[in-house]
């Protein structure tokens, strides 16, 4: 079955509103071809005044993170029907900054993805190791814990509705990127696990982004891989100019 790629901007801790605006204009006056979908990610400040400029778009909007609880005593974190109030689709959850800088566990990363998916967002979830895992081999153990340990209890009818981005620690915002061969080595990997996990043909349906020092330039050779379906892109989706020939791959 084909599955439809995603190409998605992570905007991170960066842009004001009005930088926010700049950037969301020039990225929604950007033909996108009818094949794929396009999402962007900007920090929750953010969220209202790009939806005004993405909202008669073809474009997604995504959000960074998202709490498992409606609302209530929880200092800091925004609800599934806060992003949802906002016309946010899908929300990304463990992304590594999540995981290393802030400390967030596989469990906690499961709450926010069954949190999400109760509301019907679609979530996002990163998965990847770190160097010192991939150089002392451990790569598919942590991938594959990282990965039971999100889904845990997501039925299949849910998992299918996914999106996962493989990560690896070492390629985020360091312009090192996993060859291609890396890349599709280890979706293949992932497919499989899912395939395990749920069945061949939800595994199927499921896409798997790459994203670590995604650019122009090494886009469409990513892309051509079999288990590549689309992309997480930090840094280069700050550029209008940058992320709107990522968005024009050709496989
Ligand atoms: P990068 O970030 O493209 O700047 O490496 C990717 C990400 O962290 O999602």
């Amino acid at each position: 079955m084909e599955r439809r790629p995603l190409l998605a901007g992570n905007w991170k801790m960066h842009t004001t509103v009005a930088e926010a605006e700049e950037l969301a204009l020039a990225i929604a006056g950007t033909p996108i071809p009818a094949d794929r979908d396009v999402m962007v990610a900007p920090p929750f400040t953010a969220l209202a005044a790009v939806r005004r400029i993405v909202a008669d778009s073809a474009v997604l909007l995504g959000a960074q993170n998202v709490c498992w609880e409606e609302k209530g005593a929880f200092t800091g974190e925004i609800s599934p029907p806060m992003l949802k109030d906002l016309g946010c689709t899908l929300v990304i959850v463990g992304h590594s900054e999540r995981r290393h800088v802030f400390g967030e566990s596989d469990a906690m990363i499961n709450r926010r993805a069954t949190g999400a998916l109760r509301h019907g967002l679609i979530p996002v979830l990163c998965i990847g190791e770190t160097l010192a895992e991939r150089e002392s081999g451990q790569t598919f153990q942590v991938l594959e814990l990282q990965l039971l340990g999100g889904l845990r209890g997501i039925p299949p009818a849910e998992a299918e509705r996914m999106v996962i981005a493989y990560e690896p620690v070492w390629a985020i915002g360091t312009g090192k990127t996993a060859s291609v061969d890396q890349a599709q080595e280890v979706h293949f990997f992932v497919r499989g696990l899912l395939a395990e996990m749920y069945e061949k043909n939800i595994a199927t349906q499921i896409r798997i982004l790459y994203g670590g020092s995604v650019n122009p330039e090494n886009i469409d050779a990513l892309m051509s891989q079999d288990d590549v379906d689309g992309a997480l892109v930090g840094g280069a989706a700050l550029k209008a100019e940058s992320f709107r020939r990522i968005i024009n791959y050709k496989r």
